[in-house]
């Protein structure tokens, strides 16, 4: 009888670019990309909703890649949003596609949409022949200024968020500014709640900048908005890349304050509450705990909960106080499924400070009862 243990050292390259108007034929990064990695073939997918703001797109696309020395397999546009991901409808269109096209895994996809779309087509690329090359070009504030830059792809189901998916790197990803600017203003100011968590638990400097800048952000002053997504993107990155747990094998997920309660309230209200707005309302209820709990000043969490509400983001919704047969607040149950979905001990980030998040194992069920019911009673006097 013999064991073997292998080491198998892998390493990502996580190319990102900020920039505008990545098609113009002036603007080389693409061009670069690609022609650096080689490869076949590429093909596009373009969510409908960007493809109808930007009627031109497809074409400026077709044009662009006339000067790359590839096979250009063509513009396909697909709908978007969260339905997109509620089930396998477009990930099996689109692996139809890439099987039609006969992309290989040298060749390229690029994916142009927003956050749900582009993780479906991110699962679909990362599950085609095992994995090909993925381009994603995020549309949307929250898919740029995070889950643009993140290295996970995934679908919702067994009516749970995210619940099927792969950790895969994109080959790259490019940050066109231009695209933040066709969003309607509720998506636009929503996307910044993941700025404004990752400042909460990484860096008070930005978060300081984001109270600063909270007229500039919600105009939106463009140079300011896309500051903010640059700033907040290079943090989600950095973390990812330097945290030492790329692939999250560990049970702590520190980028996801706030997100136990939000996947849960997405899950219980059938996606009707946004991935924003629901990560608004769990990281108001984790602030709040923070503070009730001890660990966090409560001016610190006021400071917290008026930047959402300078955001326009509400603070609560029905679905915290819903409950079950047994009289337990259904919303609860996200602290199993979090639990369950990386495995391990429960671990949650609270605060302490600005910038400073903190591992907690243990919820005490009265305490956030009555953290919800002071969110309420918040968000009945700001109706
Ligand atoms: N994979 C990850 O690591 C990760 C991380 C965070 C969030 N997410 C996921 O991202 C999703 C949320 O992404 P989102 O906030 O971008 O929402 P979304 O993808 O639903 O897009 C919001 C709306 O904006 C429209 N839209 C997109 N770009 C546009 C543009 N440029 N102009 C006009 N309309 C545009 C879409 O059609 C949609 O109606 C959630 O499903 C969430 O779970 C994934
Ligand atoms: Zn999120």
């Amino acid at each position: 009888m013999s064991r073997y243990d292998f080491e198998i050292p892998v390493t990502f390259k996580h190319r990102i670019v900020f920039t505008r108007d990545a098609f113009s034929p002036e603007n080389t990064h693409l061009s670069e990309i690609l022609v650096e990695g080689g490869g076949r073939r590429a093909i596009v997918f373009i969510e409908d909703s960007v493809s109808a703001a930007w009627p031109e797109l497809a074409d400026r696309i077709q044009t662009y890649f006339l000067d790359i020395d590839l096979e250009f397999r063509g513009t396909f546009v697909f709908p978007g949003g969260e339905p997109s991901k509620a089930d396998d409808v477009l990930v099996r269109e689109i692996w139809t596609a890439l099987d039609t096209a006969h992309i290989d895994r040298h060749s390229y996809v690029l994916a142009i949409g927003g956050g749900a779309f582009l993780d479906s087509v991110g699962y679909a690329a990362a599950t085609a022949h095992r994995g090909v090359r993925l381009v994603r070009f995020p549309t949307t504030t929250l898919s740029q200024d995070d889950s643009g830059v993140g290295v996970k792809c995934a679908i919702n189901t067994h009516n749970k968020k995210n619940w099927v998916g792969a950790f895969s790197v994109p080959y790259a990803v490019i940050n066109d500014f231009n695209f933040l600017h066709t969003q309607d203003k509720q998506t636009l100011r929503a996307g910044l709640i993941e700025a404004v968590k990752v400042a909460l638990v990484k860096d008070h400097e930005l978060f300081e900048w984001i109270e600063e800048n909270l007229a500039a952000l919600v105009a939106p002053e463009p140079d300011v908005l896309e500051m903010c997504v640059e700033k907040s993107a290079l943090l989600h990155a950095r973390h990812i890349a330097t945290g030492g747990d790329p692939f999250e094998t560990g049970s702590s997920r520190p980028l996801d304050f706030g997100h136990w309660a939000a996947h849960k309230l997405e899950a219980m209200t059938h996606y009707q509450l946004s991935h924003a707005r629901a990560v608004a309302i769990g990281l108001a209820l984790d602030t709040l705990y923070s503070a009730r709990s001890g660990m966090l000043k409560f001016s610190i969490a006021d400071r917290v909960l008026n930047v959402l509400d300078a955001l326009q983001l509400s603070i609560y919704h029905p679905a915290l106080d819903w409950l079950d047969e047994s009289g337990r607040r259904r919303v609860l149950d996200g602290l199993d499924e979090f639990q369950e979905h990386l495995g391990g001990e429960l671990t949650v980030i609270l605060l302490q400070d600005l910038g400073v998040g903190v591992e907690t194992h243990q919820f005490d069920e009265s305490l956030l009862g009555d953290c919800i019911a002071e969110l309420r009673t918040r968000w009945e006097s700001r109706a």
